[in-house]
């Protein structure tokens, strides 16, 4: 079989696998997701129960394009000018949920919003296109483990639990969306991610507001403890302790590195997008190499932040 035609049989027992309410490990720019048929409420349950997710956790539901967005969720004239600029990205948008919407109860866990968005990634287009409905995904890890942002980490996750795997190689972003969600006219970052807040703020054309301000809705994705690998973690490093495995960026390396029972560098030259595509990859790599993972300090600017987030939810008691 060429290349192209075993493309299209992935993407066709894929199509059939979600058709039947099945499981599939779908890429995207992000990470890798668990996708399921967004209107099947049993194939939703199979997304909870492979995940461990505890059950108040919404997901978010993929789809084509903007138009086809509207036909679950009410855009105010913010979120239009946000999933215009960003779309496909990136960037979730949780919205107020048509009554009509054919989406299944267990999806948004209850309430009467849903996060949706389109992602940039042919392959998940692909499929959200040639299955013709929409498609619930969270990241394909366990709960509370580290995103998988390669097909080998989502067979490590789940194994049986996915009818397939759709193989795109290494996501181009490596951390989640961004999640944007609205209190009345004022837009909220639930979730720091793969668009930085100042690029929101940009075409939003004013500040947003943290979510660590008081919200009527909450990312549960923003638990304290997350995306946590066994070995615990120890931030903003600038020495190695005995027996600890290193996590370096840039170039000016602590003077003991060599010292490191395991090292891997999320970017040699210091750039942030680099380091982002890394992170979930590298926390896999060094995992259980020592009992602890020390971890340099990372730039708080742009992509900084969404880097800072999951590095402190991994460190997290637990
Ligand atoms: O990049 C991504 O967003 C990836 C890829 C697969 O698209 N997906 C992802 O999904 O990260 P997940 O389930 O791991 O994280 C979804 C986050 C959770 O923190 C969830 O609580 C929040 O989205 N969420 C979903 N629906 C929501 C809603 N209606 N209101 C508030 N938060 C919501
Ligand atoms: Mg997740």
């Amino acid at each position: 079989m060429s290349n192209s035609d075993s493309r299209q049989a992935g993407l066709f027992a894929a199509t059939k696998a979600l058709a039947a309410g099945e499981l599939v490990g779908m890429p995207t720019e992000t990470v890798y997701g668990l996708a399921g048929d967004a209107a099947n409420g049993q194939a939703i349950a199979r997304i909870f129960a492979a995940k461990g997710r505890p059950r108040f956790n919404p997901l978010i539901v993929h789809l084509g394009s903007i138009e086809e967005a509207q036909k679950i969720v009410v855009f105010s004239a913010s979120a239009r000018r946000l999933a215009e600029a960003f779309w496909p990205g990136p960037l979730s948008l949780v919205l107020p949920k048509r009554r009509l919407a054919r989406i299944a109860e267990l999806v948004t866990a209850g309430l009467e919003t849903v996060a949706v968005r389109v992602p940039a990634h042919p392959v998940a287009l692909d499929l959200i296109g040639a299955f013709g409905g929409p498609v619930a995904a969270p990241s394909a890890n366990r709960s509370g483990h580290v995103s998988p942002t390669t097909a080998t980490h989502v067979a490590a996750e789940f194994g049986d639990a996915v009818a397939c795997i759709l193989d795109a190689g290494q996501c181009r972003v490596g951390l989640e969306s961004t999640i944007v969600g609205f209190a009345g006219d004022e837009a909220v970052l639930l979730r720091s991610g793969g668009i930085t807040r100042q690029a929101v703020e940009e075409v939003l054309g004013r500040r947003l507001a943290s979510s660590d301000e008081p919200l009527k809705v909450t990312a549960p994705g923003m638990l304290a403890s997350h995306y946590a690998p066994k070995s615990s973690v120890r931030l903003r490093a600038t020495q190695v302790r005995p027996g600890e495995a290193l996590i370096s960026f840039g170039a000016v390396l602590p003077d003991n590195a060599g010292a490191a029972v395991a090292t891997i560098n999320l970017s040699p030259s210091g750039d942030l997008a680099e380091a982002a595509a890394n992170l979930f990859s590298a926390l896999r790599a060094v995992d259980e190499k020592a009992p602890t993972i020390a971890v340099m300090p990372i730039p708080d600017e742009g992509l900084g932040e969404a880097i800072n987030d999951r590095l402190k939810r991994a460190a997290a008691p637990r």
